[in-house]
């Protein structure tokens, strides 16, 4: 959420709040004797209370209401549109600006990287999330990865928009099960000396619905490396620590693999520039 509209909220709820204190100091001290009066100040009370929680109720919906009847939104715009890059250029400050990001850039031990920054041009718009996934109000700005330099673990936080629903308003539990495919492959691949890997497995528990239009941390682990297997785990949580998701996955390196070029992969994957104690396999030739 922008702090903007964060803010809007907070000041919202201490409206409502103050309110409704307010009408609870006042409600049992009114002069209650006369029946008609009671009646008449409940009048005024209810009419009062109704439109305060409509204007409450509009800025701040419980999730409970959400989930049965989303606001209508309209259609995404289109990415070169002038209020698409807009929008686009909105979510990349926001994520710039968020808390854990600045604090994931204090620490040592860490490397930043963005993956999907350096794709290919030429295969970019037939990819799922760099490509077709791309745009305002999908995955607007590729997702900023954090990683230990001993490739350990990985922070990754990325927007998820509005129109990426299955239930209007929650996020597919699909797109997430993509979002996961791919923070978990980045963790795993980065364990396997040719950078490439495919899924084997991916488990996923869903634990909360995901609304639509906000950050979520994906935050990964290396559980196991075994020879061409690597086992990974993973949780998803909103900025606020609610967990959406936890999920586990294998990745194997096809036998194949060293008779691949990898360095596309490596740029897909965000990897630091000078890999520590490890050199940049060279391309080979089929
Ligand atoms: C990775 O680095 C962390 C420190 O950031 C250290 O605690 C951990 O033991 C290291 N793990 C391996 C497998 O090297």
């Amino acid at each position: 959420m922008s702090s903007r509209l964060a803010s809007a909220v907070r000041s919202v709820r201490q409206f409502s709040t103050t309110f409704s204190r307010r009408a609870e100091a006042v409600a049992p001290t009114a002069p209650p004797p006369a029946r008609a009066r009671g009646r008449w100040g409940l009048g005024v009370a209810v009419a009062l209370a109704v439109p305060v929680a409509y204007v409450a109720g509009a800025v701040n919906p419980p999730t409970i209401a959400l989930m049965f009847s989303p606001r209508y939104s309209p259609p995404p715009p289109d990415r070169e549109s002038k209020i698409g890059k807009e929008i686009t250029a909105e979510v990349e400050r926001e994520l710039q600006e968020l808390a854990l990001v600045a604090e994931m850039r204090t620490l040592s031990e860490w490397y930043e990287s963005r993956p999907y920054e350096k794709y290919d041009p030429n295969k970019v718009h037939n990819s799922l999330t760099a490509g077709s996934l791309r745009g305002p109000g999908k995955l607007a700005v590729p997702p900023i990865a954090f990683a230990k330099e001993n490739e350990t673990e990985g922070v990754i936080v990325a927007h998820l928009g509005r129109s990426l629903c299955g239930h209007d308003g929650i996020i597919h539990g699909g797109l997430l099960a993509t979002v996961f495919d791919e923070t978990l492959a980045r963790n795993a691949l980065m364990n396997i000396p040719t950078h490439i890997g495919v899924t084997a497995n991916l488990n996923i528990n869903y634990r909360s619905p995901c609304m639509a239009d906000q950050f979520v941390v994906v935050r990964t682990k290396l559980e196991q490396k075994k020879g061409r297997k690597v086992v990974v785990s993973g949780t998803m949580d909103t900025l606020d620590g609610e967990r959406i998701a936890d999920a586990t996955a294998i990745f194997v390196e096809p036998k194949w693999a060293q008779f691949l070029q990898s360095s596309g992969v490596t740029d897909t994957l965000g990897a630091p520039t000078q890999p520590e104690g490890e050199m940049e396999m060279e391309p080979r030739e089929l």
